[in-house]
């Protein structure tokens, strides 16, 4: 056998997988490990959703509503959108992919900062494009550069606000400013996973600038954080009705499973669970920025579920350390950024062993330098 694979595609360094968290225990000789590295909610499912996964199952003999027609009318109706500009996919992930294989050809440009969410370049490779990275300026999305160096052969941008893994946010009128510098032809992605978190009034809502003038808004929404529906694999992307067009001509005809869309269903209407993550998201966070500011280190205040901190060594070490005793966190050297962690906020008792194993782990690494 001598599979060849094309140059494009033969270049591309995998996104780094996680290992299933009882696999891990079983390599490290652990039980009753947390985990604190996906940005997931961490309370699990909302009832709702799951009474409508358990009614759902009866009738997985039959394909799903290849349409997603009552996901997408609860959508519409909710947030005052236009039906026809709605689009589901499985899980936002899904999106990212549509958008880019609708409106890039082979050689084209798509923008993204650096670092950011990982999935845009990897895609933007899979399908023989030029991902154009535009560094942060003090962890902040650069919008100016950004705005800079759109070419003719730029076809998509994506934005994500809050970002990720920075926990920034990009202000309206900062926003506004790169609208009007953005050519109409270019299709512009606002990827708003982690909007349920933010408390920042001054962020801009993806869905005002939908019908508005200047390039295509694409806004993309999960149900993977807020909603805790991450396995089930399903999001939304809202958008201009002739830019849901062309993504509805790249897109599998049951691309979103029955189950999914009969718990997002109910999710969106479960909102005691939707507020109850959002207190505890947001608890959770003040708590760890006092206890991290209590260890002597820096963080970066975050408008998402989850947030960046500084570590005197390499980040590596101290998500290993982490592991071997049971606290799952990332490492963001995959991002280039060496000496800094993330987290997401977990249940309460999840955020005091991190604490109390991050101060071991902290102790121990100054022991030994
Ligand atoms: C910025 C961003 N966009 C999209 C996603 C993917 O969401 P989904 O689970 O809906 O595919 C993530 C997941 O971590 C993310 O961080």
């Amino acid at each position: 056998m001598k599979p060849c694979a094309p140059d494009h595609i033969a270049s591309i360094t995998p996104y780094p997988p996680g290992k299933p968290i009882e696999e891990l225990e079983r390599e490290y000789g652990i039980s009753g490990s947390i985990k604190l590295a996906s940005n997931e909610n961490p309370i699990g499912p909302s009832p709702r959703a799951i009474e409508a996964i358990q009614a759902a199952v009866r009738k997985l003999n039959r394909y799903p509503d290849g349409s997603g027609f009552y996901l997408r009318r609860k959508i519409a109706d909710k947030f005052g959108l236009p039906f026809d500009g709605i689009l589901l996919g499985n899980g936002s992930n899904e999106l990212i992919e549509l958008v880019i294989r609708a409106f890039m050809g082979p050689g084209d440009e798509v923008m993204m900062p650096a670092p950011s969410f990982l999935l845009y370049r990897l895609v933007v490779q899979w399908m023989g494009g030029r991902p154009v990275s535009i560094p942060l300026k003090g962890l902040k999305v650069d919008l100016d550069a950004m705005a800079d160096a759109v070419t003719e052969r730029t076809k998509v941008i994506f934005l994500t606000n809050p970002n990720n893994p920075t926990g920034t946010v990009i202000g309206r009128r900062d926003f506004d400013l790169f609208l009007s510098r953005i050519p109409e032809r270019i299709v512009l992605v606002l990827d708003e996973a982690y909007i349920d978190f933010n408390r920042d009034p001054d962020t801009p809502s993806g869905f005002e600038y939908i019908d508005g003038a200047g390039p295509a808004v694409v806004v993309l929404k999960t149900f993977s954080k807020a909603y805790g529906l991450a396995g089930l694999r399903i999001g939304y992307g809202a958008m201009p009705v002739p830019v849901a067009g062309f993504l509805n001509r790249v897109r599998q005809p049951f691309n979103t499973n029955s189950l999914a869309q009969a718990a997002a269903l109910a999710a969106l209407d479960d909102e005691e669970f939707f507020d109850l993550t959002r207190k505890m998201t947001w608890d959770g966070l003040q708590y760890l920025y006092g206890e991290v500011e209590k260890l002597g280190l820096k963080y970066v205040v975050s408008q998402a579920n989850f947030f960046l901190i500084e570590v005197p060594c390499e980040s590596k070490r101290v998500f290993e350390a982490m592991l071997r005793r049971g606290v799952i966190i990332r490492s963001m050297a995959s991002y280039g950024m060496d000496n800094f962690i993330r987290i997401n906020a977990g249940l309460p008792e999840e955020n005091e062993r991190f604490v109390r194993t991050f101060s071991e782990v902290l102790a121990e690494i100054k022991q030994s330098a």
